[in-house]
Formats: C-alpha cells, sequence, structure tokens
C-alpha cells in the first residue's frame, strides 16, 4: 500500500477517546511522537456500581471533553492551529459515550476546517506499539510486519493479522466474556474493586498461582478463546468453600485464575505466530497491563514482542492518534456526517 502523503511532514493529530469511561486527549506528531496525552478516568464515578453505568458514563464526557481537549493541547505547547487533522473513536464502545467525542471532534473539524478521521478503537489498542514520549533520546524501532496482535481489553479478546499498515485479518477471538470482562466478574466474585484486572493482580502477588488447578480451555484447531470454563470453575470452588465455612483463600484463588487466564492468552497466541510465521507480536488493551502476562511474553525469545508503556494499555487518545495518523496518510479520511458504530468490528482490509 501506498502512502499518499509520505514527505508531508511534520502531520499533527489532534485525537479524541470516550468509547467508554475514560475521556482522553492527545497530541501526537509523524505517527510515533508523544507530544501529550491527558486522560480523564471516571473509574470512582463507577465503582458504586461495580461496573460502567452508560448514562453517567455519556454525561460525564461532555463536562470533561471541552476541558481535556484544551488541556492537550497546553501540554503540548500548541493550539488547534498546529493541527493537520483531528482523529476520534468511532466505536466500538458505549454509543452515548462515543457521540460526545465524535461531536468535539466534528465541532474543531468543522471550525478549523481539518479533515477528520474516525478510527476503530481496536485499531488503537494495537497502534500503541508503536508509540513513544517526544524527549526519548533513542526513538525504538517500530514493528515489522507480519505482526501477530493479541488484543485483550474489557471488551475483546481477539488475534489478529497486520500484513501492512490498516490491514487487518482477524484469526479468531472470544466465544464468550472478554479476558477482561473475566477479571472483572472474578473481582466482583471475591468482592474486590472495579476494575477487576488491578484488583486481581494485586490479590495475586502474595498468592500462591498453583493453590488451585482451573481449566484452560484449548479450543484445538481453532484461534478463538474461551473464558467460560475457568470462570465457572471459580465460581464452583468458592461455593465449595463457602458451604464448607472455610475462609476464602482469596490471594491463592486469585493467582490461580490470572494464571490460567495468562497460560490460555499465551499458548494460542505463540502457537498463531509459529503458524503465520510472524515477525512481531504486539499484545495490547487493558489486559496488557497485567504483570504475569507481560512478564510470560517477555520471558519468551522466539519473537521480538511488543507491548505498551502501562499508561497506553488501558484506554488513552494517544493510541487513536496513532492509528489516525497511519489513516490520514493513507487518505481515509471521513466526512463530517458520519455516525458512531457502537458495534464496529475489526474485519476490513484496506
Ligand atoms: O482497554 P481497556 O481500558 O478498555 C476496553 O477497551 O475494554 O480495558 C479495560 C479492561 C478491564 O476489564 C480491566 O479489568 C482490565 O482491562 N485490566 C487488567 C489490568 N488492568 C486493566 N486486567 C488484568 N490485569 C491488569 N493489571
Ligand atoms: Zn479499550
Amino acid at each position: 500500500m501506498n502512502a499518499i502523503k509520505k514527505n508531508f511532514l511534520p502531520v499533527r493529530i489532534l485525537a479524541i477517546e470516550s468509547s467508554c469511561d475514560e475521556t482522553a486527549a492527545a497530541v501526537l506528531e509523524n505517527g510515533r511522537v508523544l507530544l501529550s496525552s491527558v486522560i480523564a478516568s471516571q473509574i470512582e464515578i463507577h465503582q458504586q456500581y461495580g461496573g460502567v453505568f452508560p448514562e453517567v458514563a455519556s454525561r460525564q464526557h461532555v463536562r470533561t471533553v471541552y476541558s481535556i481537549v484544551d488541556m492537550a493541547l497546553q501540554q503540548a505547547h500548541m493550539s488547534l492551529d498546529n493541527m493537520d487533522a483531528v482523529a476520534v473513536t468511532r466505536g466500538p464502545g458505549l454509543a452515548g459515550s462515543l457521540v460526545v467525542g465524535m461531536n468535539m471532534a466534528k465541532g474543531i473539524a468543522l471550525g478549523k476546517r481539518l479533515p477528520l478521521i474516525g478510527v476503530n478503537h481496536l485499531e488503537s489498542h494495537i497502534y500503541s506499539a508503536w508509540l513513544y514520549q517526544d524527549e526519548t533520546p533513542n526513538p525504538p524501532e517500530p514493528p515489522e510486519f507480519p505482526i501477530l496482535a493479541l488484543l485483550v481489553s474489557g471488551g475483546h479478546t481477539e488475534l489478529i493479522i497486520m500484513k501492512d499498515h490498516l490491514v487487518y485479518q482477524r484469526l479468531g477471538g472470544t466465544l464468550d466474556d472478554a479476558a477482561g470482562e473475566a477479571f472483572d466478574k472474578i473481582a466482583r466474585l471475591f468482592g474486590l474493586a472495579y476494575p477487576g484486572g488491578p484488583s486481581i493482580q494485586n490479590a495475586a502477588q502474595t498468592g500462591n498461582k498453583n493453590g488451585f488447578n482451573f481449566p484452560r480451555a484449548k479450543l484445538e484447531g481453532s484461534w478463538d478463546f474461551s473464558f467460560s470454563g475457568v470462570k465457572t470453575s471459580v465460581l464452583r470452588t468458592v461455593r465449595d468453600l463457602e458451604k464448607s465455612g472455610r475462609p476464602l483463600p482469596i490471594f491463592d484463588l486469585a493467582a490461580s485464575f490470572q494464571e490460567s487466564v495468562v497460560d490460555i492468552l499465551f499458548q494460542k497466541t505463540i502457537q498463531a505466530a509459529k503458524e503465520f510465521k510472524v515477525k512481531n507480536i504486539i499484545v495490547a488493551g487493558g489486559v496488557s497491563a497485567n504483570q504475569s502476562l507481560r512478564e510470560r511474553f517477555m520471558s519468551q525469545k522466539e519473537f521480538p514482542v511488543f507491548i505498551p508503556p502501562l499508561k497506553y494499555c488501558t484506554d488513552n487518545a494517544a493510541m487513536v492518534a496513532a492509528a489516525g495518523y497511519y489513516r490520514f496518510v493513507y487518505g481515509k479520511t471521513d466526512s463530517l456526517d458520519i455516525d458512531v458504530l457502537p458495534t464496529w468490528p475489526l474485519t476490513y482490509t484496506s
């Protein structure tokens, strides 16, 4: 695929993310150099509900989006006049939340006559592997194609092959819960705080990962995942322990659960990387913040693995700007009448 604006430097993208419960904005130069990234998390607001309350989320985005965009520009020491395009998460995500970021982006695009770029949230997570900070002395090499991306978040668990920029081939995905969703549900069962991933990780730190042997669904012959077996097994174990009147060994349960999810994700990803002879693996999305998962991938030597720094694993706008940049240079801009796409799959190639 030929980039139509290869020599047009520098390209600065302002990006907005509001697909779920984070309002975020970022300024990125030339697809990789991060000038600013600001995130307003709503976690404390949603903790009382034990998960994201969609209507509350969208109204909170309305309150914060303007100041977050303003802050991102200020931190980059730039104004809208220095921007070449505005990128925004178009989907998948919560409809009411997506609309807030989309309308902000359209307002800026209209007012400043900037191209608008609607970005897929899943491709944004993958493109977080290209980011680095402005002040980085030796910029890291970008990932090399063909790439296998394991995208693990609260809403998705997908294996995707990328043969080039913006070209995606979905190998498989979860047949039931997303990995992050399983973490969130099991944390709730243990009485731990939302979001469940970090809570389980903390509890697991002092636990014995071999304390319980939870199942690892292999789903031989497919690139799909399933977490319902491990989830049900944890639930049954907890119910049995409760019936026996013994105190719940939460730390051991958390460590054993986490180990089984890491095994499931790691084994299938490495198997796919071998089968498809990829050069690099990218692990991205909220669950890629998990320390055990990171260590497991980094400790194998067969494939160079890109896992974004912790702050770019969970939702942010820096990754939207990175994906938006590649859409921009390949001429994939959008008109001002696009709608949000709450269930937009990442199955297209371009
Ligand atoms: O990417 P993200 O911020 O939002 C979605 O696009 O879904 O991912 C959020 C998910 C939540 O399910 C959260 O529990 C999980 O990522 N997560 C983690 C960790 N940090 C966040 N899961 C396991 N270990 C973590 N350290
Ligand atoms: Zn996400």
